[in-house]
């Protein structure tokens, strides 16, 4: 089984995929992590995050082991992720290999922007999980504060609407729900909550 989790920054899809993966025994991959090390390996080898060229070329031949987590989730490599996000080239370098963990044996848990849309368009079961940007601000401010990063709520909340603004509107895999997902909102929900709401959703769809 395919469980495509897409959503916009700060939602929640991330920790809903990992405790999905866990429920049903399923792998998970957070694709974010790619565009990060995209542009994590293009500022640390000194290149512009802005030059599609440069930035396609980096996304074929990065390599993923190369980088902690750490290195991967602070602030501004959200931002410039989002930059390389939006050109046509690198998302197309990222395709194959977001598709052959889709393809593993049993199935898996992918969460991003563009599963259910593009990499896995017939996965059985696809969430789309939103919140509000104040909610969903919140969460990374206490997030970034948790890793030691300093930065406002109205800062964070900036980044949020730029970040939406930019994923939405590319033209290449924007940010959108699948004609066939289900909406996940959780700005009122705990996480337990919002687990056992996904859970039950993937249930109904299962049995379908
Ligand atoms: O955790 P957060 O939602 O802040 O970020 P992320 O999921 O790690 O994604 C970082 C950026 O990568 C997003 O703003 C998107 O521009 C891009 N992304 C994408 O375009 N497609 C995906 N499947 C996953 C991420």
């Amino acid at each position: 089984m395919v469980i495509a989790v897409d959503g916009p920054a700060a939602s929640g899809k991330g920790t809903l995929a990992r405790r999905l993966a866990a429920h049903y025994g399923l792998p998970a991959l957070d694709t974010g992590l790619l565009y990060r090390m995209v542009a994590r390996a293009l500022l640390d080898a000194s290149q512009p995050i802005d030059d599609p060229v440069a930035a396609a070329a980096m996304a074929s031949r990065f390599d993923e082991a190369g980088f902690g987590e750490d290195v991967l989730r602070g602030r501004e490599i959200g931002e410039a992720a989002s930059v390389v996000a939006a050109f046509p080239g690198v998302r197309s370098a990222l395709i194959e290999r977001q598709r052959r963990f889709a393809a593993q044996e049993g199935g898996a848990v992918l969460d991003g922007r563009d599963i259910g849309t593009v990499i896995c368009p017939d996965a059985p079961v696809k969430l789309f999980v939103t919140a509000t940007p104040e909610v969903r601000a919140a969460r990374r401010h206490r997030e970034l504060a948790g890793r030691g990063e300093v930065a406002t709520f109205a800062g964070i909340l900036a980044d949020i609407r730029r970040r939406d603004a930019r994923d939405s509107g590319r033209s290449d895999a924007p940010l959108k729900a699948a004609a066939d997902a289900v909406i996940l909102d959780t700005s009122a929900l705990t996480v337990e909550e919002a687990v056992a709401a996904a859970i039950d959703i993937v249930d109904r769809r299962r049995r379908v």
